[in-house]
Order: structure tokens, then sequence, then C-alpha cells
């Protein structure tokens, strides 16, 4: 595609996205980009746009010639993988925003990539605003990236800030989140920490060339917070935020995983609120690296698919370069994890599979533990998510399996046993 060339464009989904994109387009004259034809689920809803640009023919836009752009923005992935596979077929570009799509199906879309070499961009699939993948891509072209840690999910960011700092109770906080634009039309994809292991398989790719099925990696959402771990964590000066963390272990192998977390006053994530996302970026000399900006929303969402349809112009394309061109990293569960669980009957919580507890309140009303426990217990067991248990990781959670014992035998002489009974 060269530079002058005109880029026309059939844009799938005219929701919260897509209607957002075809308004910042009319603000930017200077792109040369039209969007010929758009193609929705259901005809005959009022909509802010010319009626004769609206059909539900998919293939009036896959294979029309002059259209040589496909930007996607729909929220049922295994349509919008068939439609981004055929627009790939056909030679076009294609912009998307679909994060569980490409979660679910990256291998796939690596591969077609490969065969057609035709540019296939999505930004805007993690951390909407924050061009994250690009940065992943071209600025830490290298093998030194000690590890990421990220809010990635504007929903839930929004849901916490709500109900931890502006009291409204966790109902009042999501309809707002879902009024505002910021929520999946399925809220449970936010809430249970869907959206955000998917984004986080996709900057997991692009940070490590680790690719990875969402499943495979442990996550959880916020759904098990109570009220009780609330005031523990103000207790102890720390916020609760649903945390996306990868990190180099000393094997060369990376920790990854989704989970609530404590994050200290003074974390830069932190300063993380409402929609907001941010990601914390550690590098062998850089130190650390804070992106900022805002994860949701109709606007900034159509600004990251903005700025792909605009690098189509110069045939930007990822390069995959940590999964091609270096040794891609390897996912390991062989670490171990500082935890606080609290929980309302210890007879759900297994202590034998702790290594050491360092705290123990069994006198108030909602009971917690802060104790140690190896990765493989939350990656292979369930209790931690269940019977109305709620697991958050402590600051600088990970412990590598050669620290262990140290710290174990050191723990011991400092507390002696506590007594569970
Ligand atoms: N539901 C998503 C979120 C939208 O809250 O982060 C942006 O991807």
């Amino acid at each position: 595609m060269d530079a002058h060339k005109q880029l026309t464009i059939g844009l799938f989904g005219f929701g919260v996205v897509g209607e957002g994109l075809y308004k910042v387009m009319h603000q930017t004259p200077s792109l040369n980009a039209s969007i010929k034809r758009i193609c929705i689920k259901h005809p005959g809803k009022k909509r802010n746009a010319p009626e004769e640009l609206f059909t539900t023919d998919k293939d009036e836009l896959l294979n029309d010639p002059e259209i040589n752009v496909i930007v996607e923005v729909i929220d049922d992935s295994e349509a919008a993988f068939q439609i981004v596979s055929k627009a790939i077929r056909n030679g076009k570009a294609v912009v998307s925003a679909s994060k569980k799509m490409l979660a679910e199906h990256l291998a796939e879309v690596l591969e077609m990539q490969q065969t057609t070499g035709e540019p296939f961009l999505y930004e805007a699939a993690a951390c909407a605003s924050i061009p994250v993948i690009r940065n992943l891509e071209e600025y830490y072209d290298n093998d030194l990236l000690h590890s990421m840690k990220a809010i990635v999910n504007g929903s839930t960011n929004f849901i916490l800030t709500k109900m931890f700092e502006d009291k409204l109770d966790f109902k009042q906080a999501l309809i707002l989140a879902q009024q505002l634009g910021f929520a999946e039309s399925n809220p449970k994809l936010d809430v249970e920490g869907y959206d955000a292991v998917n984004k986080w398989t996709l900057l997991l790719a692009h940070a490590y060339g680790i690719l990875d099925n969402p499943n495979n990696i442990v996550f959880t959402g916020i759904h098990n917070i109570q009220a009780g771990d609330a005031v523990v964590a103000k207790e102890k000066n720390y916020h609760i935020k649903l945390v996306a963390q990868a990190q180099k272990l000393l094997n060369g192998k990376v920790a990854a995983f989704v989970l609530p977390q404590f994050v200290k006053n003074d974390d830069h994530l932190a300063f993380v609120r409402n929609e907001y996302n941010g990601v914390v970026i550690e590098s062998g000399f850089a130190d650390k690296q804070f992106f900022y900006g805002k994860g949701a929303g109709s606007f900034p969402t159509a600004s990251a698919v903005l700025s792909d349809i605009s690098a189509l112009r110069y045939q930007y394309r990822y390069e995959y370069k940590k999964l091609y061109h270096h040794h891609p990293h390897e996912l390991t569960h062989d670490f171990f994890v500082k935890v606080y669980i609290s929980f309302d009957d210890l007879k759900y919580v297994p202590k034998e599979s702790f290594e050491w507890v360092e705290e123990w309140h069994a006198m108030e009303e909602r009971k917690y533990l802060v104790g140690v426990l190896p990765f493989r217990e939350l990656a292979e067991k369930t209790w931690w998510r269940e019977n109305n248990n709620s697991l958050i990781l402590s600051p600088e959670p990970v412990i590598e399996d050669i620290e262990i014992r140290k710290l174990k035998k050191k723990s011991l002489e400092l507390a002696g046993l506590f007594d569970w009974n």
C-alpha cells in the first residue's frame, strides 16, 4: 500500500468502538481514508450515520475489490475470526479490536499473515489508547525485558475505584461501567478476568514470544473480593487492583498470571484509577517505565484503531520479533507466590499446601491469613476461588524456586509455627 493510496475501509460493527471510529475519522480528514460500507448484525436500529452505508451482508465488504482495508470491531469472537480470515485471504489489510478472537486464534492469525504478507494490526485490543503493542514490538526489540506489571481491564479498575474510593456497591459500579461503554456486552468477561487474560495473552506474545492459549494462564477476576478485604487493604496502606504480571525468572522462563493484587500506595499502578490502564515495564538498563492512559471507552479505543489505519500507509506490520528472531520464552509454574487469603470457613483452605504462614487473623468476622504457596497450587487446584475464599497476591508476590528454602527457614525462625486451630 503506498503512502498516497486512498484507504477504502469496510467496517464491521457499529457499537461503542465502531461508532467512535466513524466520528473520529470525520475529525481526521488528513488521514485520506474513508468508510465505504458498514456491516452490522441488526438492521433497523437508529444509527448516527447515513443509512445507505449499512448492510448485513458481510460479502458486500469482503468481496468488494475497492475496499482495501477491513476494520473489525464486533464482539462475537467466532464471527470475527471468520471475517478476518476471509479478509486476509482476499488480500485486504486488517485492523481489529477483538481481543477474545485474537487471544483464542493468535497462532492461526500468525500463520495466515505469514502466508499472505498482509498487515494485520490490533493495537486497540490491549489497553485501548496506550500504544503498548507497538512499543513492545519496536522499542523493546531485544531480550532485556525483565517484567511487565499492568492493569489491562478498564471496567474492573473502574468498579474497584468506585467501590473502594466512592463507596458505590458492586452492582451500581458495574451498571455505571456499562452505561459509560467500558464493559463488554457480557460483563462476566470483565468481572471474572477473561478479558484481562485475553489481553495478557496478546502482550505475552509481543513481549516474550510466548504463544499460548489464555486457558493456560492462571487468572481470576474481582468477583470474589469482599468488603473485608478492602478493610485489610486500608489498614496496610494498600490498594486492591486486578494485576496482570509477567516476570522473567532466574532460569530464563516466565512467570505469568492475572490475579487480584495488593498494590502499595507509592506503586505506579496505585495511581491508575477508574477506566484507566497502566503498564509498568522493567528492562535491563532502563529500570522502570510506566505507560498510562484510558483503557476503555469509545474514543480512546477508536484512537488506537485510527492509529493502526494510519500505520497501514507505510506498510507497518508486526514482526513478532521475540517469536521469530529470538529464542522464544516459555511459561513456567515452578515458582512460589505470597498470598493473602480471606475465608469464612477454614475447612476450605488446605493448610498443608502452604510453605509457611506469616500472618493469621482468626478473630475477625472475616478471617484471613498471609502465607506462601507453590504457584502450581493455583494452576492445578480451584479451592482458592471457591466457597467464598478470596485470594489477593501480596505486593512483589513472586518468590523464586532457589530462594524458597532460605526464606522458609528464616520465616519459621522468626515467627514460630502458627496455631491453626
Ligand atoms: N471491557 C474492556 C475493558 C473494554 O473494560 O477494559 C476495553 O478493552
